[in-house]
């Protein structure tokens, strides 16, 4: 195995380089494409069979992955597209977010984020395939899972079952795509590169609550899909009933033992989730690398001809697109490319290596019915053998503890626990899913100024100019309405807005006893979520929210109340929409009971008391995060800016930062609350921290079915500190930062932070304690030609600096917390920097020449390093 071809060409920033350089990129490609002949293209015939897609004739085995266009910007769409090609992925696959298209009704939007045909045309150019999801429910951790809110407001209107309204709406909708589509030709019967259309989504888990009218409206929308004759197949994932020829699909983190509802129907999936999303105070889920491709080669051991990775790319959701509630703005997904663009090592290198192997068996696997031999009583083999000769084989060990050695064909093979080799030639392992050969890279966030004064001596040493706008604490002009009780939070806003304030007024006698320090008056409040700030006469009480698990929170906190008249202002807030759900569009929000207790009278219940509504702030209502270039009076210039205050906008006008890193937004120092730059949306903030009580996870074993909360980090940590600012949204200068912070932090050390790979580590070990690295011999050792070999790289236009740790012997721990083991080879840093130092790469050979192969015979050797890149 050539442990440096899962490195990327690409391992250099000029993929995401400045704007200028993607603009160039960009304009050629897309320039390419209106010069070539799309008429004079060939069409593609799109069928399938049992075994696979068939194109044109020719069966295909096909590795996909999800990058959804709104989740990063335009100018990172051709340098996503082209690394996941080199990643050895063959489809990009992709939802339709039909409430960024439509945001009133026949209102379409198809621009900027949205340009989902220019988006379809960098893949065509790319000489890529698409599948489509088109849904148009997609839930995807997207707000309200796609849907347009205002369509829940169409009289008569309910969500995913026969519902003539909903019906209606959706097949417009749907048709609207597919005409588009067509009319850029974009099908694969047309010459395109779709070859697949996705409608509805994972609607089987819900359609029995739906009762006779789930039933009906599954069968009607693969009729209605069907009817639109787009000359490709159709799919619905994780729908048991999906009637021919549209093709049910899998959705989960192993899909080896799905089987399609009827056996004239490829065995195809739609998710595997190499990775989970977060949510605002939860910690941060990772899935190793191993088990990914545990799960992928399991898969087409099993017959699997099509799979799609979910997330390849998560990217961000940026604005109020998150789905919630409570998700976060990053969609990193712990996918193989990173939420900034930057390939994730090892997981990126080491699929790339999983899909080379299993595209050289491609003829053999779909050629040919698999022979199962059983090696064990976890241990199993498939065949793939045909009379021409071609022959490759799977071994899988799916024991989750112990390695073990099996006997295929006369030939011993190790076969380390939770893990499959793959032989495409039936003899010679090319790939063993839990043998990761590929480095990792140490990824940081470098801090650097608003106002970078280090890049440039000449420019004046002076702050930032910041402005504010000080928000009111409750009800600003003219208030929308008053009314007895409670009205639903989400019914009231239409998602308009976030925030919805909640005010009435109570009088309090002089006489109470706290106000004369003896008791205290408190306010206890319950919600159906989300997030609630409370104010008693403009001053900031307290804030409470739900968790990751539940919306609904209820609370009690001590407020200061005056003689006479008060004032209880609530700031309610939505902080996403419910994705997904038997009914989830009839999930309400808001406050449902507020009482004032310590009166000498008892419980004040404010529940039914006469409310004062008013939606929005009045800052969304200016407009102000697009004020930028106005000469605004709505701004106060200030020489500092007000720290820890409430319901403040501030504005600064700051530098683009030097270089070409990808850049994020340092929030650690503020509250909560949403910031744009020129008038675009970087999305809400929160640096909500998770509970230290919780557990995490040092170092992750990959063996054993994984799970979101297996190997989560970050406790005690903000769930997301880092908010993505793509580069492209910079100018040379003049750049507009604009604020909104709800309950006050300190913006005089908001931060950028440039993502930069500053290090790399590698670890190699042998099999056996009696491994003769002189001698190679023995099919089970991958490396039969060449010594085994570590590689190491750093990114272009960067050198290893330093050697943080380096040990062949019997380190442990994992990369940034290698330790020495009681067998170590004592040369080992002199050598490493011997042949690492001032090189931008350098490959260690694990041979008697470069260590000392006597030293511990009794022990599996091994070799970590760990470098500095700079
Ligand atoms: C485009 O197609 C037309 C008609 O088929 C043909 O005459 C022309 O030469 C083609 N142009 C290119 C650039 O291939
Ligand atoms: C969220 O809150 C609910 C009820 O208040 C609790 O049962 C659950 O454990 C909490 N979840 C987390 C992740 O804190
Ligand atoms: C929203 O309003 C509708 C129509 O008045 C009502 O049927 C529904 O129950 C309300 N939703 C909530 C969550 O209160
Ligand atoms: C690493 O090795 C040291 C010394 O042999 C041992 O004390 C320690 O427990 C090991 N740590 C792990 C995580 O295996
Ligand atoms: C990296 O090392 C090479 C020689 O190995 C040298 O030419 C180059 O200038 C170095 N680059 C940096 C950034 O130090």
């Amino acid at each position: 195995m050539n442990t440096m071809s899962c490195l990327s060409s690409n391992f250099k920033f000029v993929f995401l380089a400045s704007t200028v350089i993607w603009m160039t990129v960009m304009s050629s490609s897309l320039a390419a494409v209106d010069a070539s002949n799309v008429t004079t293209i060939g069409t593609d015939s799109v069928t399938y069979d049992r075994r696979s897609l068939i194109i044109n004739g020719q069966r295909k085995l096909l590795i996909s992955a999800s990058i959804h266009y709104p989740r990063s910007v335009p100018a990172m769409w051709p340098g996503l597209v082209r690394l996941a090609k080199e990643g050895g992925v063959d489809v990009i696959e992709t939802y339709v977010f039909w409430n960024g298209h439509e945001p009133s009704p026949g209102n379409y939007y198809f621009g900027g984020r949205f340009d989902l045909v220019k988006f379809c045309k960098i893949i065509q150019q790319a000489g890529m395939y698409m599948i489509l999801r088109i849904g148009p429910f997609v839930a995807a951790e997207w707000n309200f899972g796609g849907l347009p809110v205002w369509l829940h407001y169409v009289p008569g209107t309910t969500f995913r079952t026969d519902s003539e309204p909903f019906k209606y709406h959706m097949q417009k909708f749907m048709t609207y795509t597919v005409n588009l589509m067509k009319r850029e030709r974009l099908f694969a019967s047309q010459g395109g590169p779709i070859i697949l259309s996705q409608v509805e989504n994972e609607y089987g888990y819900y359609e029995n609550a739906y009762g006779e009218g789930g039933k009906r409206y599954a069968l009607w929308a693969a009729k209605m899909a069907l009817s639109q004759n787009t000359g490709v197949p159709w799919i619905m994932c994780q729908q048991y009933d999906a009637p021919d020829p549209v093709i049910d699909t899998c959705n989960s983190f192993y899909c080896d033992q799905f089987k399609p509802i009827s056996p004239n129907k490829p065995k195809i999936w739609t998710e595997n989730w190499p990775g989970w999303f977060k949510t605002f105070g939860a910690r941060d889920p990772h899935r190793p690398a191993e088990d990914v491709a545990y799960s992928v080669a399991r898969f087409f051991q099993k017959g699997g001809s099509v799979q799609n990775y979910y997330m390849y790319h998560g990217g961000t959701n940026f604005g109020r697109t998150a789905g919630g509630p409570f998700i976060t703005t990053s969609y990193d997904y712990d996918a193989p490319i990173d939420e900034y663009g930057l390939p994730r090592f090892p997981k990126w290198g080491h699929l790339k290596e999983l899909h080379k192997v299993i595209k050289s068996c491609e003829h053999a696997l779909l050629n040919n019915d698999p022979t199962l031999l059983s090696l064990g009583p976890l241990q199993e083999a498939d065949v793939y053998e045909d009379a021409s000769g071609a022959c490759a084989a799977f071994l899988a060990n799916m024991d989750d503890k112990n390695d073990k050695v099996v006997q295929f064909r006369h030939v011993s093979y190790h076969l380390p626990a939770w893990s499959v080799s793959i032989l495409p030639d039936c003899k010679n392992v090319a790939f063993n899913t839990a043998k990761v050969g590929c480095q990792t890279s140490i990824v940081n966030m470098a801090p650097i100024d608003l106002h970078p004064t280090a890049s440039s001596p000449k420019r004046d040493i002076k702050s930032l100019q910041w402005e504010v706008f000080k928000e009111t604490a409750g009800v600003w002009g003219v208030a929308d309405f008053t009314k007895n009780g409670f009205v639903d939070h989400i019914n009231t806003t239409k998602d308009a807005t976030d925030y919805l304030w909640y005010t009435t007024s109570i009088f309090v006698h002089a006489e109470e006893d706290f106000l004369r320090n003896r008791g205290t008056a408190m306010l206890f409040v319950e919600s159906k979520g989300h997030a609630m700030h409370v104010f008693i006469n403009k001053k900031l009480q307290a804030s409470a929210s739900g968790n990751g698990t539940v919306p609904q929170f209820k609370f009690g906190t001590p407020i200061a109340l005056k003689a006479g008249k008060n004032e209880i202002a609530l700031l309610s807030m939505t902080v996403g929409l419910q994705t997904a759900g038997a009914f989830y569009e009839w999930i309400g929000a808001g406050p449902t009971s507020v009482k004032v207790a310590g009166f000498k009278t008892g419980t004040m219940d404010l529940t039914a008391s006469a409310w004062t509504y008013k939606i929005g702030l009045q800052g969304e209502h200016l407009r102000i995060q697009k004020s930028y270039n106005l000469k605004s009076k709505i701004w106060a210039p200030t020489s500092q800016p007000p720290k820890q205050q409430p319901l403040t906008w501030y504005k600064a006008v700051v530098d683009a930062p030097p270089g070409n890193e990808p850049v994020a937004l340092d929030m650690i120092h503020m509250g909560k609350g949403m910031a744009w730059l020129n008038g675009q949306e970087i999305g809400r903030y929160w640096p909500r921290r998770t509970s230290k009580y919780e557990n995490c996870v040092t170092q992750c074993d990959y063996r054993g079915k994984f799970n979101p909360d297996k190997c989560v980090t970050g406790c005690g940590q903000p769930t997301q500190r880092w908010y993505h600012v793509p580069r492209s949204w910079f100018k040379p200068s003049g750049n507009v930062l604009i604020i909104f912070e709800e309950i006050g932090g300190d913006p005089s050390q908001i931060r950028f932070s440039m993502r930069k790979v500053s290090g790399a580590c590698g670890h190699l070990s042998v099999d056996h304690p009696s491994f003769d690295v002189e001698n190679l011999q023995g099919s089970e050792i991958e490396n039969d030609k060449n010594r085994p070999t570590l590689s190491l790289k750093c990114p272009t236009n960067t050198n290893i600096s330093s050697v943080k740790f380096a040990s062949f012997g019997n380190p442990n721990g994992t990369c940034g917390s290698y330790m020495l083991g009681d067998c170590h080879d004592q040369n080992s840093a002199a050598l490493v920097e011997k042949v690492c130092l001032n090189q931008n790469e350098c490959a260690l050979e694990m041979s008697s020449a470069n260590f000392n192969m006597q030293l511990c015979p009794s022990t599996v050797k091994k070799l970590a390093v760990e470098v500095n890149c700079s």
